[in-house]
């Protein structure tokens, strides 16, 4: 991540002569090739309440997209339509090429490739750690439980829970609760996963545990798409933040571009509430 950065700076400042004539060309480069793509999402409850407006946007794999913007916004509701949480009312969504929302896709298998993390971690209270971390992989892919023991045993080694593997979810922490939740994401082996404000519910002090193990995802490559609070984190992880008002999405670009050069009225009201 370091490094494209350092590329980013690089190609910046080479072409910054010739910036003053031509129109900007975006700094961000798409990481690799399109992994979602949405067109003209909506998503109407009840026929009244337009809670995602006419959204179009490609995720690429590899990509680390945070998605900002106001309460009620509709960031919760575009991130359940990209696992189907919540099925859109208009607009196409594909992934791998695949139409999810064509009526012969196969929902099940694409909610396996789709990964997804909670504010309240959504953990099952009355099964132990590794159970919670190996019922997705044995009863949903038909995995060995051996198999998928050494694997969830290998993820919580990963992220320092090893020895609470017999634990049930009452007897962790919050910040322990949702490192489970993301190893158990991870269990499944997903394409992407999408989190949602994950640490909003936690202590401050547990914040950061959970947002590191997020950001070795993200150095390892895992395409992830996070709606948060932390503009920290936004800055430091993202390769690009989208801004929602209104259910629209109003503005979207590298951290630098969000951040340190907003363009629309929405978004400089918004930061300077945030920052
Ligand atoms: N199941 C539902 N039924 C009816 N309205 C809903 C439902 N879910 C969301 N909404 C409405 O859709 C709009 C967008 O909500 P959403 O939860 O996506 O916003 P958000 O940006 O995630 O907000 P927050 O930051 O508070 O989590 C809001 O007006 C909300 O009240
Ligand atoms: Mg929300």
């Amino acid at each position: 991540m370091s490094d494209k950065k350092v590329i980013v700076k690089a190609v910046a400042k080479e072409e910054a002569p010739a910036a003053k004539a031509a129109p900007k060309k975006p700094l961000y480069q798409p990481k690799g090739d399109v992994l979602i793509s949405v067109k003209n999402l909506d998503k109407t409850f009840k026929e009244t309440i337009h809670a995602v407006r006419n959204v179009t946007t490609d995720i690429h794999k590899g990509e680390v997209v945070v998605l900002i913007g106001p309460s009620g916004s509709g960031k919760s509701t575009f991130l359940r339509c990209l696992n189907l949480l919540e099925v859109p009312t208009g607009g196409s969504i594909t992934m791998d090429g695949e139409d999810i929302m064509d009526k012969n896709a196969d929902l099940n298998k694409h909610r396996q490739k789709v990964g997804m993390v909670f504010q309240h971690f959504n953990l099952f209270d009355n099964l132990n750690v590794i159970q919670n971390m190996t019922i997705g992989p044995i009863k949903l892919k038909g995995e060995s439980e051996a198999a998928a023991n050494q694997r969830a045993m290998n993820l919580l080694d990963r992220v320092g829970l090893a020895d609470r593997a017999e634990a049930y979810p009452s007897q962790l922490s919050g910040g322990q609760k949702q490192r489970i939740a993301i190893v158990r994401a991870l269990c499944m082996q997903p394409e992407v996963i999408l989190f949602d404000e994950p640490t909003s519910a936690l202590d401050p002090e547990m914040v950061g545990e959970v947002l590191d193990v997020m950001k070795q995802l993200a150095a390892e490559g895992m395409t992830m798409v996070v709606v948060t609070h932390e503009m920290g984190f936004a800055r430091e992880v993202a390769d690009r933040v989208l801004f929602m008002a209104d259910g629209a999405l109003i503005e979207e670009g590298t951290p630098e571009e969000i951040f340190d050069n907003p363009k629309s009225d929405r978004l400089k009201d918004f930061l300077s509430k945030i920052l």
